[in-house]
């Protein structure tokens, strides 16, 4: 079964799509990365889902019932633009709060539950404008994570962390997945951070889904390549293509495709004389197949 199932959302404001026939399948257990430039919908997509926004058209699904079924709303968790604390109150006392508004049962236990997961257990006493940028962030996971969701909506929570809050993100959302049986769809621009936990990503471009593709399967089609430079390229690229290998002569380097392993390649190399300067495995990451969707081509 699909966490979320949305099928030709559609959003206007003031005559203007921002979203336009959105498609998108979340599967159970998937980090889902959720891409695409500032304006491309991202924010509208999570907020129709959490029901914020009501959309003009489509259909959304969530664990196969209508997104309105209540037993369904009440599995739902979300981060979107701010965490909805109070500032002077204290970490303990926002999520007390938050409880009670939930009507959470085991309140204190339900606390403890969450801080834990979010590592914050040792400053549930802190006043939340003291908390750092990151903490702030966890915190707002932590409300979110209140009263065990099985769906977790987090709009851009890794903007402006530094390296070790980003980590510690990192840690907390493959926790969550793997621990807790949560589904988590996560926005970012951050493609190089999303990267290392998404087994998922949907790409949107101007309110529409332009591809969704599992981590699994981009890694298979992602283009790896071998760069090489020998002291004569003009008479390497001639060899390598006179076995068959699809190769090119491209910023100073020679880009070899296809080829599973360099042992036998620098064999034929040596033995034609060639002199190996460089040999270096390559594989095209989430953003050069970003970049390349983005200019209209098929990675
Ligand atoms: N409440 C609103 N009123 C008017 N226009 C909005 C509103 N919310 C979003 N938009 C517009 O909808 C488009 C999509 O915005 P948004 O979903 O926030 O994109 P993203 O989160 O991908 O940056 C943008 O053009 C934005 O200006
Ligand atoms: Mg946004």
């Amino acid at each position: 079964m699909n966490a979320i199932e949305i099928r030709g959302l559609t959003k206007c404001f003031r005559g203007m799509y921002a979203l336009d026939g959105l498609n998108m399948t979340v599967p159970q257990g998937a980090i889902y990365g959720f891409i695409g430039e500032n304006g491309s919908g991202k924010s509208t997509t999570e907020k129709c889902i959490c029901g914020h926004l009501v959309p003009d058209k489509g259909k959304i699904t969530l664990f196969g019932k209508p997104y309105t079924d209540a037993g369904v709303r009440a599995k739902l968790g979300a981060l979107i633009e701010n965490t909805g604390c109070f500032p002077s109150s204290s970490v303990h006392a926002n999520l007390m709060m938050q409880a009670i508004n939930l009507g959470l049962k085991d309140r204190e236990g339900e606390i403890r539950r969450v801080l834990k997961i979010v590592r914050m257990e040792e400053h549930a006493k802190l006043t939340f404008k003291k908390c750092s940028l990151g903490m702030k962030q966890r915190i707002g996971i932590a409300m979110a994570l209140l009263g065990d969701p099985a769906l977790l909506i987090l709009d851009e929570p890794i903007n402006g962390l530094d390296a070790d809050g980003m980590r510690l993100m990192r840690e907390i959302l493959v926790d969550i997945t793997k621990n807790y049986g949560c589904t988590v769809l996560i926005s970012s621009h951050i493609l190089g951070e999303l990267e290392k936990i998404a087994t998922h990503y949907g790409i949107l471009r101007q309110g529409k889904m332009i591809k969704e593709i599992a981590a699994s399967e981009m890694d298979g089609r992602a283009k790896a390549y071998v760069s090489l430079r020998t002291e004569d390229m003009l008479s390497a690229l001639a060899l390598v293509r006179g076995v068959g290998c699809r190769a090119e002569l491209t910023e100073g380097e020679l880009r070899l495709y296809g080829v599973e392993e360099t042992g036998g390649l620098s064999a034929l190399l040596l033995q034609n004389g060639q002199r190996i300067l460089e040999l270096k495995k390559h594989k095209i990451g989430l953003e050069e197949y970003y970049e390349d969707l983005m200019r209209g081509r098929e990675a």
